[in-house]
């Protein structure tokens, strides 16, 4: 039994990677599974938010109660999430976002040639910058997946994308993060932080949500 903290409250959400075509069969993506945003969808629903979830392409379950948004691009992400921004007021980017795509698709397969090749890739947009930039915005939390320097990086990326909160994820361990069934996260917002050591990723959404409602609580009685 979850204890309904985010009653009242619409959270809009990305899970897992993003994939970018290189030409008809072939892609560039990450390791992310979706476990960890799946997680906290479903979480967020057992407290009591209504929920939509924008995931890239994962091998998971819809949790019950929450209405999900099936992409694969990181345009089509981005598409998909401000279409739907405004009707929500906290936002919580836990995808793994390519950051890069390639210049331009292949129409056809492209065929193996004797030399060495290189792909030109342009930047993607930033779907959370943009979401943090937009006006009116939702209560903004990213995740800053880093395998050095993960504090410095995270309040790095806390400033740069104006954003209400991080959550800080260390990567460097297999054992935790990328397609794993356990995480840690350190949160962190302008006037403090947070450890959540190490445990399942269901634990772990329960407990980053329970600080996404007080910080909440707190922003409104200010
Ligand atoms: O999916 P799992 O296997 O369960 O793994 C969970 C996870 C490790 C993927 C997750 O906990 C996590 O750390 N997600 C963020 C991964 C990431 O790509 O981080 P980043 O530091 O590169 O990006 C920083 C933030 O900007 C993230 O909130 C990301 O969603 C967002 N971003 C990044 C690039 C981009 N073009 N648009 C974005 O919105």
């Amino acid at each position: 039994f979850a204890p309904k903290l985010l009653a009242g409250h619409s959270i809009l959400l990305t899970a897992g990677p993003t994939r970018e075509a290189i030409d008809p069969v072939r892609y560039i993506s990450n390791q992310s599974s979706g476990k960890m945003g799946f997680a906290l969808a479903k979480a967020a629903a057992d407290m009591g938010a209504e929920v939509t979830l924008v995931s890239g392409p994962v091998n998971l379950t819809t949790p019950v109660g929450v209405k999900r948004v099936d992409v694969i691009s990181t345009q089509d992400m981005l598409e998909a999430v401000m279409r739907r921004v405004d009707s929500h007021d906290i936002f919580i980017g836990c995808a793994a976002v390519a950051d890069y795509r390639v210049t331009e698709i292949a129409n056809e397969k492209i065929k193996k040639s004797s030399t060495d090749m290189q792909l030109a890739l342009v930047r993607n947009p930033d779907i959370l910058a943009t979401v943090a930039s937009h006006n009116p915005r939702p209560f903004t939390l990213g995740f800053a997946a880093e395998t050095q320097d993960v504090e410095r990086y995270a309040k790095d990326k806390l400033v740069r994308k104006k954003l209400d909160m991080i959550a800080a994820n260390d990567v460097s361990n297999p054992e935790l993060g990328f397609n794993a069934d356990n995480n840690a996260l350190k949160v962190i917002w302008a006037k403090g932080q947070e450890d959540l050591p190490a445990t399942d990723k269901q634990t772990l959404a329960i407990q980053l949500l329970g600080i996404v409602a007080e910080r909440i609580a707190i922003l409104k009685d200010d």
